[in-house]
């Protein structure tokens, strides 16, 4: 969603607010802007498109020079993307931009215009909240911010400029992420952390509620109250080089190759005598012997390692595992009790809809376990146990490297549970634990085996308008994912399906050519998948197969298939995935689509 960043130092602050804004683009956006103090005064530039038509037009119009500003990148929600939409917005004398929603801004807006406020330009909530600070404004930034927070509702950050305070910044954060940097002499304020790496490793989390000033280089901070708040200096644990592409033509095909390291990464700290350990994430034995049913609630792809989540728990562990979408979930008064476990996936941990279930299960008696990838994000910070996967920045829209690893720390889980709840032995145990520890060779022997593959195979999707993901049990899990990916990224229709369910219905859809993907890696049910692929295949179908090296099918019942090294087949769907990833991208790149910055996604989605 929406990008703010901000800037206070000796650097030129439009290059630096460029800079940072390009770094957010991954959010997803569709106008740019910035506000830097020039001689004193505020100077607005902003544009409707890509940060690329931002910088043209201040080459055509002239760039505002200074040394302190805010920025933003667009995310359309009140008003259609345009010059006018675009942020910064202003009052009088207050500039700002504004990350989330303003959800009483029109109660507001009528308030103003009561009391005599009638110029507004935009269709945007922002521009009401310029204006509401404009009206309180007495000369006091901080008081008058405060005064606004306790009008406004809704989720959101915001930056801001006053006209009649050059060379300072102001920042406020009620639920969306904020970071203040601190670099030598110089402040930051931005969405996330690898929108200033470049300049600066050190920086504050801004909590909900609070207000940061960037003046002179230094950032200081107070609550809602109005109190000074001394917060704690943290540090990066990735460098600019990871939040680079370092020489691959896309994030996503980078973050494709980097699934070995960052499986290694995540799960060599949490075993222990060949063993899963999570007790350094809070988990205990005893306490997962005690869970009834578990829910495991998240969006998109996060939802979809969860569909895995539920197979492996209930079959290792046999516990009851309801999967559910985080923005239906919270809404359909769920029936959790005391004694069950409710796991919230999501990579950014920031997610409007999986951080409104934490609240949901307050009071419940329930447990929350978080499964996050973004340190000290929203989710993590509010659950009640949380285990931090360690795949570094996602910059990618798409996500394939954060599946991967939720997948990873979700097969810990269902092994310790098991093992805790009785379920399998010891022996079997570590079979398992040790089976998982070969994952991370596993997968790059997959990307070296077929990478070539799946780029030949997409060249046969792409005059598709719609396609089928087909599987059964694990595979199914997995299709859905597959499913995603490719309809995001390439555009074209795709819907994921159980293969037994074919002919209930949807296998009327099959006509001449039409490519229908059969993931059969689950050798227990293998007869039954090709039965289905055999099925499709006779009516017209162009069926493209995904299955081990072992698997006994040949090219009369598929159009074409696509072999991967075998291992045990519960671990198989994170052998698996690579080749729908890969089958994605090179879908979206033989089309000559924005991989990295698919039609109207956002990459953290901050609003419900
Ligand atoms: C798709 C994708 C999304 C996210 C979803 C949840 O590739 O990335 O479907 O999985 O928006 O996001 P997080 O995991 O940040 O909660």
């Amino acid at each position: 969603m929406c990008g703010i960043v901000g800037y206070v130092g000796p650097r030129d602050c439009s290059d630096v607010l460029v800079s940072a804004l390009t770094k957010l683009e991954y959010r997803g956006y569709d106008s740019a802007g910035i506000a830097v103090f020039e001689n004193g005064k505020i100077e607005v530039a902003k544009s409707k498109g890509r940060l690329t038509d931002l910088v043209a037009k201040m080459e055509r119009e002239g760039k505002p020079v200074g040394h302190a500003g805010i920025g933003h990148t667009r995310w359309a929600t009140h008003g259609e993307p345009s010059d006018i939409n675009s942020h910064p917005h202003s009052g009088r004398r207050v500039t700002i931009v504004h990350n989330g929603i303003i959800e009483n801004y029109k109660d507001i807006k009528k308030f103003l215009i009561e009391n005599d406020r009638t110029e507004f330009l935009s269709d945007t909530d922002t521009e009401v909240v310029a204006q509401l600070l404009d009206f309180y404004y007495d000369g006091n930034p901080v008081r008058c911010i405060r005064k606004v927070l306790h009008e406004i509702r809704g989720s959101f950050a915001l930056g801001i400029v006053f006209a009649d305070r050059p060379e300072t910044v102001y920042a406020v954060r009620c639920e969306s992420p904020l970071i203040v940097g601190q670099g030598h002499g110089e402040a930051f304020i931005a969405s996330d952390v690898p929108a200033i790496i470049k300049y600066t490793k050190n920086y504050f989390l801004l909590e909900y509620g609070e207000i940061a000033v960037l003046k002179n280089g230094l950032a200081s901070f107070c609550d809602l109250h109005g109190r000074m708040v001394e917060k704690e200096l943290k540090t990066a644990d990735f460098d600019e080089d990871s939040a680079e592409k370092g020489g691959y033509p896309h994030f996503m095909l980078k973050e494709i190759h980097e699934q070995p390291t960052a499986v290694k990464t995540t799960i060599t700290p949490r075993i222990e005598g060949g063993l899963p350990n999570l007790t350094e994430c809070g988990i205990t034995p005893e306490a997962l012997r005690e869970f009834n049913n578990i829910f495991i609630v998240a969006c998109g792809t996060a939802m979809h390692a969860g569909m895995v989540g539920k197979y492996v728990i209930e079959k290792l562990a046999r516990v009851s595992v309801t999967v559910d979408i985080a923005s239906e979930f919270r809404y359909r008064d769920p029936l959790i009790q005391k004694n069950d476990l409710v796991i919230i996936i999501s990579q950014s941990g920031e997610t409007a809809d999986s951080k409104a279930v934490l609240n949901l299960v307050k009071g419940t008696g329930a447990k929350t376990l978080a499964i996050v990838n973004v340190k000290g994000s929203s989710i993590a910070r509010e659950a009640d146990m949380v285990i931090y996967t360690h795949a570094g920045p996602e910059i990618a829209v798409a996500s394939t490297k954060a599946y991967m690893v939720q997948l990873s720390v979700i097969y810990l889980l269902a092994f310790e549970m098991a093992y805790a709840k009785g379920t399998i032995d010891e022996e079997e145990c570590q079979k398992l634990t040790l089976e998982l520890v070969r994952v991370p060779e596993v997968i790059q022997q997959t990307i070296d085996r077929i990478e070539n593959v799946c780029r030949y195979v997409s060249t046969k999707l792409i005059t598709a308008d719609s396609l089928l993901y087909i599987g059964r049990g694990l595979d199914y899990a997995l299709s859905m994912e597959g499913s995603l990916k490719l309809k995001e990224i390439s555009y074209i229709h795709s819907e994921s399906y159980a293969a037994g369910e074919l002919k209930h219905g949807t296998i009327s859809l099959i006509t001449e050519g039409m490519p229908v993907i059969a993931v059969a890696t689950q050798n227990s049910l293998f007869e039954k998948t090709l039965s289905n692929i055999k099925e499709v295949k006779a009516r017209g179908a162009m069926a493209i197969v995904i299955c081990d090296l072992k698997s006994e099918i040949d090219l009369d019942s598929a159009n074409y298939i696509i072999r991967i090294p075998k291992i045990s087949e519960m671990l198989m769907p994170m052998v698996a995935t690579v080749p729908m990833q890969l089958l994605a991208y090179y879908t979206s790149v033989n089309k000559g689509n924005d991989v990295d910055k698919p039609r109207n996604l956002a990459k953290s989605v901050t609003v419900e």
